[in-house]
């Protein structure tokens, strides 16, 4: 069986805990090396997975065995990354949002085109199993008859896990580097709407406040809301709220059909529908791993699709869409 020669590029919390583990268990891929600047954390996953190890991109390049990459680097240093792997015709599954602007990403959309090369946005929300099966009980099962009228969606990250990942002095709070947390973080639910509605962004309005939270380092807290409607005429709010208390990072979307049930997906595993005739049903899925959040079956999407030839469900398209819609909801987010 022909594998594809795949390297992880940073290895940080993403592409440390999600993507490497996908790879080395994907069957027709293999983990040929990883590449971060950091030598601790290079040679820590090179002796796990038992492939090579690059500390500059530089090096990975000259490598034959690599054939495609996946860029989990902090956002300010996708485009110096991505144009690299892409100008030596590598293919490339790109984290989001995929550069720190529009502008940015369009150039990065296009040097793909140009080079033939098979660019993929990492939108991994659609290949989640909760959101695969709400989909699913909207499409077939028609659970909310037509469909949605409004969609309510909630992403409660706790202080705690905030300080931990993103420090003060994070890459993450610059918005001047990075586009600051909402523009990092709303790109995932925006592409999530467009596909369980099958309908695109119409418009878009977003306020945010922010605030430094001194029991956590200083590290920011920020609650950001965005109210959109899209193409179809499902109305949608979103919530980010980043810095509330102990053990309540939560990820919650409600959804309200036109026939009056309530279907809410409760984080990654919980399903409830609520109708006049049934108080509650309550569907479990059952899943682990990096196959949660669909970082597996989005590696695994993109890695039969460069081997086959085919163009990615995703496109680079959706990517575009998505960082627009994000650097809208961002422009509200004040530099603390
Ligand atoms: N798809 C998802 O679920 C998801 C979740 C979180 C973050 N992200 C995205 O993934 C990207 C990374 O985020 P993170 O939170 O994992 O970051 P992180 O800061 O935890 O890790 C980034 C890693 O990249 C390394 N690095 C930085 N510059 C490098 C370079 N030039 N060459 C090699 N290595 C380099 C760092 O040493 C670090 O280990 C961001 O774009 C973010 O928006 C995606």
């Amino acid at each position: 069986m022909k594998q594809l020669g795949v390297c992880v590029v940073g290895l940080g919390f993403v592409g440390g805990q999600a993507h490497a583990p996908s790879v080395n268990k994907i069957k027709n891929a293999k983990l040929v090396a990883v590449c971060d600047m950091n030598d601790k954390l290079a040679s820590k996953f090179s002796e796990k997975y038992g492939c090579k190890k690059y500390l500059s991109v530089k090096d990975a390049l000259r490598d034959p065995e690599i054939e495609a990459a996946i860029i989990a680097v902090p956002t300010p240093f996708h485009f110096d990354v991505a144009m690299s792997f892409i100008k030596a015709k590598k293919h490339v599954l790109l984290e989001m949002p995929l550069g720190v602007s529009l502008a940015q990403s369009k150039k990065i959309v296009a040097a793909a085109r140009k080079a033939k090369v098979t660019l993929m946005p990492s939108l991994n929300f659609r290949f989640a199993p909760i959101y695969q099966e709400v989909k699913r009980m909207i499409e077939k099962d028609k659970v909310l008859g037509k469909g949605p009228a409004a969609i309510h969606y909630r992403e409660y990250i706790s202080a705690n896990l905030l300080a931990a990942q993103w420090p003060p002095t994070s890459w993450a709070w610059d918005k001047k580097r990075s586009g600051g947390p909402l523009f990092t973080l709303s790109v995932w639910s925006i592409d999530l709407f467009r596909w369980l509605l099958n309908a695109d962004l119409k418009q878009l309005h977003a306020v945010a406040e922010n605030h430094k939270l001194p029991k956590y380092g200083g590290t920011h807290g920020y609650m950001g809301y965005a109210v959109m409607e899209f193409t179809n005429g499902t109305i949608v709010s979103g919530q980010y709220s980043g810095g509330v208390c102990k053990n309540q990072t939560l990820v919650q979307m409600e959804l309200i059909g036109e026939n009056t049930n309530i279907l809410t997906a409760v984080d990654t595993h919980t399903i409830k529908l609520n109708s006049d005739e049934v108080h509650e049903t309550v569907k479990k899925i059952e899943v682990s791993g990096p196959k949660v959040w669909g970082h597996y079956q989005e590696v695994e999407h993109f890695v039969d699709c460069v081997l086959k030839g085919k163009q990615p469900r995703i496109t680079p398209e959706d990517g575009l869409i998505a960082t627009e819609a994000g650097e809208k909801i961002a422009r509200m987010y004040r530099q603390l």
